[in-house]
């Protein structure tokens, strides 16, 4: 017999009906058939005369269960359950601590009353998988705090503290003590004044503010979020019958506007990339739990090294302060990881501290960190001119020049310096990894960990792993990641990892073309932008240097020797010393001290002579031929980059083009994009420009899984799909 889902406890007139389904309290259906069970057993207690719902563990609910979504839903439902707890007709007191989040809030909205610990947060963060609140939130919430204040928080998707939902009048008590004992309090003084049960939906809605100019106010506010959104509409909609129409209306109409909601392709794309982020770390081999599936040992059992996978890094070696290397080691000590700097120039080092302060500095101006915090992470950073400083580390990262033969030395160096168990990982962007792990001693314990810039604020990690590299240092490297709180993608050691080599062989490259053949660098950047991303190619390279891209570029064909005669425009700029922002001119022309990319009639002539040069015939090109031509490239290369073994998973994939590239979120990332379109379309698309590009088809020849999987009616989704179950 499993463990009850749902405790019962009796004391002192008071029924507890205590949530027990760890980790965190989704609403399950053991959940709910506890909690209906619990309920009629309170009810039919004539000694008891109010109610409990609590929780066990960290946190009150997480909500609903998400796995359930794209199915039938097992009875009693959550509405049915809320219905009944509604309909109570003893008062029911929700008391919250931890976390409680979407379904959980939505419970806690069905009791009469609700009590909380100072440290609880509530929220409904449905909107950021592109759902809203179904099981009575839109139509309760307006009834407990207004609707205005039911919108700005569905709509922002953020918890509140419990000071702020005592405020709004979302909870009415915080206990300061303990919970149980709180509540149990409150409800003998409930009962003591003949408290009767307050059912939400018997309440009036206050719908002060909620009119076109207040409800605009708020969408603006919320704007960034927002961008390229539809959800928010939906509730606006499921608010507005709140406001408008009788408790029973507005939950049927909730449900429908619910079901529409889950309906929606910006749903169904935040969902997978919801379980995408989460399946990155699973990584045949290396997590235990997939090794047993594959029949395989697991690797922490059978670890060589001395390594268990999941003991937590504490200490970390960073070699080279430059901009990587500072950035690294912020993100090392705001994860509370000690971190030693090393750089072999004082300069060099000095202008890495210097930086990592004005980046703290910078946190506490706006407000993100207390002096205190910020003062505490940075006294984690030391600093040291001495490589055996590396020594002590659990794992060393190197972020020094992009030179082979440096690199090599410097791990070799660091491998005889320290034990078999300390891991050893290169932030290269262009160079193999294996060839990096050569000279070592023990090259298996080589990882490159390939981190964005700025790196103690991007989220994507790329891991990547050599013929050479053990699972096992793959499964330490995950580990850092998840305690950097970053998402660690598994790559293979070839040409640009998954991300750059998407970007360089198939998105920037289109981008050039495309100026070459008749577009301004405003016209494509303002045409991705349009499409989501947040910046076009030629301000990302602006904003980057257009240096370290010819750098990359010029790196990664040596590595495939391989040349490229229509990838030039930001070849010739560097070659200007126009870098971008640092020099005030790339693409684009900067006034000192700002950021606004202007348009530079020199950059208009380069890219006419270059085109020329080509005997490329210019016309004008609109918006949506820039944006399909951009997407094709990047999903046949990433076709490319899946077939090969580099990506593991086309949702791996979706996952490095969103945290790491700024692919639009609603749209799931450009595999799953692919897949929306309709893969046979894509194929047609691609073949449509293949004809009609037959000078330059190199760029233009389908990848083979994109041909395959079209022509057999399958998708990526397919594909992952058949790989994880073989
Ligand atoms: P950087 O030029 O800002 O910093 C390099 C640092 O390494 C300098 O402080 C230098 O003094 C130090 N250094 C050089 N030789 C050394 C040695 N023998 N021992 C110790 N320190 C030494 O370079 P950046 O931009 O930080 O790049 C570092 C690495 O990160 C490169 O491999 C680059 O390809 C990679 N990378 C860069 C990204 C970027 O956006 N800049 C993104 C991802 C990776």
């Amino acid at each position: 017999m499993p463990p009850e889902a749902v405790q019962y406890q009796c004391r002192n007139q008071v029924a507890f009906l205590l949530i027990d389904y760890p980790p965190v309290n989704v609403l399950a259906a053991p959940v709910r058939v506890g909690l209906a069970r619990a309920l009629e057993t309170a009810l039919a207690d004539a000694s008891v005369r109010a109610i409990v719902i609590g929780c066990v563990g960290k946190t009150f609910s997480a909500g609903a269960d998400i796995g359930e979504f794209d199915g039938p839903v097992a009875e009693p439902t959550l509405q049915a359950v809320f219905a009944s707890l509604e309909a109570s007709t003893k008062p029911i007191v929700a008391a919250v601590h931890g976390l409680a989040l979407g379904g959980g809030v939505e419970l806690a909205l069905a009791c009469h009353y609700r009590v909380a610990t100072a440290d609880a947060k509530l929220g409904l963060p449905e909107i950021t998988l592109g759902l809203i609140p179904g099981a009575g939130g839109t139509q309760r919430l307006p009834r407990v705090i207004g609707a205005t204040a039911a919108l700005d928080m569905i709509v922002s998707g953020a918890p509140v503290d419990a000071a702020a939902a005592s405020k709004l009048g979302l909870i009415d008590a915080i206990v300061e003590a303990d919970l149980m004992q709180g509540a149990q309090r409150f409800c003998e003084q409930l009962i003591g004044q003949g408290g009767q049960p307050r059912p939400t939906g018997a309440r009036a809605v206050d719908a002060t503010g909620f009119d076109e100019a207040g409800i605009a106010a708020l969408l603006s506010k919320h704007s960034r979020a927002l961008k390229g959104r539809t959800t928010q509409q939906l509730v606006i909609e499921a608010l507005t019958v709140a406001t408008q129409s009788n408790f029973e209306t507005g939950l049927a109409a909730e449900r429908r506007i619910a079901d529409r909601s889950i309906a929606t392709l910006e749903s169904q794309a935040l969902r997978h990339l919801f379980f995408a982020e989460r399946q990155v770390s699973k990584v045949p081999g290396v997590i235990p739990e997939l090794s047993k599936a594959i029949g395989r040992q697991s690797t922490v059992e059978r670890d060589g090294a001395g390594w268990a996978n999941k003991a937590p890094i504490a200490r970390v070696a960073v070699i080279g302060a430059g901009t990587m290397g500072s950035g690294i080691a912020t993100a090392c000590a705001d994860a509370g990881i000690a971190v030693t700097l090393i750089d072999s120039h004082a300069e060099g080092l000095e202008r890495g501290l210097s930086l990592i302060a004005s980046n703290y500095e910078s946190s506490v101006a706006r407000g993100r960190l207390t002096h205190e915090e910020a003062a505490r992470r940075r006294e984690r950073i030391v600093d040291s001119l001495d490589l055996g400083a590396a020594a002590e580390a659990d794992v060393v990262i190197e972020a020094v020049f992009e030179d082979l033969a440096l690199k090599q030395r410097l791990l070799s160096t660091v491998a005889s310096l320290t034990p078999a168990s300390t891991l050893l990982a290169s932030n290269t962007s262009t160079l193999s990894i294996a060839e990096l792990a050569r000279p070592c001693r023990d090259p298996q314990r080589v990882v490159g960990l390939h981190f964005f810039s700025p790196a103690h604020v991007m989220k994507l990690l790329e891991i990547v792993r050599a013929p050479t590299t053990d699972p096992a240092a793959v499964g330490r490297a995950l580990t850092l990641a998840k305690q950097l709180k970053k998402i660690g993608v598994v790559a293979g050691d070839a040409f640009g990892f998954i991300g750059n080599k998407m970007m360089l062989d198939g998105y920037w490259r289109e981008a050039e073309l495309l100026m070459l053949e008749g577009a301004t660098p405003e016209q494509v950047d303002s045409a991705m932008e349009s499409f989501g991303f947040a910046m076009g190619p030629a301000r990302v390279s602006d904003l980057g240097g257009t240096d370290v891209g010819t750098k990359t570029r010029i790196e990664l064909f040596k590595r495939e020797t391989r040349a490229d005669p229509y990838f030039v425009i930001a070849d010739a700029l560097t070659a200007m010393n126009r870098l971008g922002q640092k020099t005030l001119a790339g693409f684009y022309r900067y006034r000192p001290g700002e950021r606004q990319a202007l348009p530079d009639e020199t950059v208009a002539t380069l890219i006419e002579t270059l085109a020329a040069e080509r005997g490329i015939a210019r016309r004008s090109i609109d918006s949506s031929e820039s944006v399909e031509r951009c997407l094709l490239q990047l999903i046949n290369v990433g076709a490319q980059v899946l077939d090969s073994g580099v990506a593991m998973r086309a949702a791996d994939i979706d996952v490095v083009w969103v945290h790491g590239y700024g692919f639009p979120k609603h749209l799931g990332g450009p595999m799953f994009h692919a897949d929306s379109l309709g893969l046979k379309h894509v194929l047609e698309r691609f073949e449509h420009y293949g004809a009609r590009m037959k000078n330059r088809n190199d760029y233009w020849r389908p990848a083979a899984l994109l041909e395959t999987l079209a022509r057999q009616g399958r998708s990526f989704a397919d594909w992952d799909r058949e790989r994880s179950a073989s």
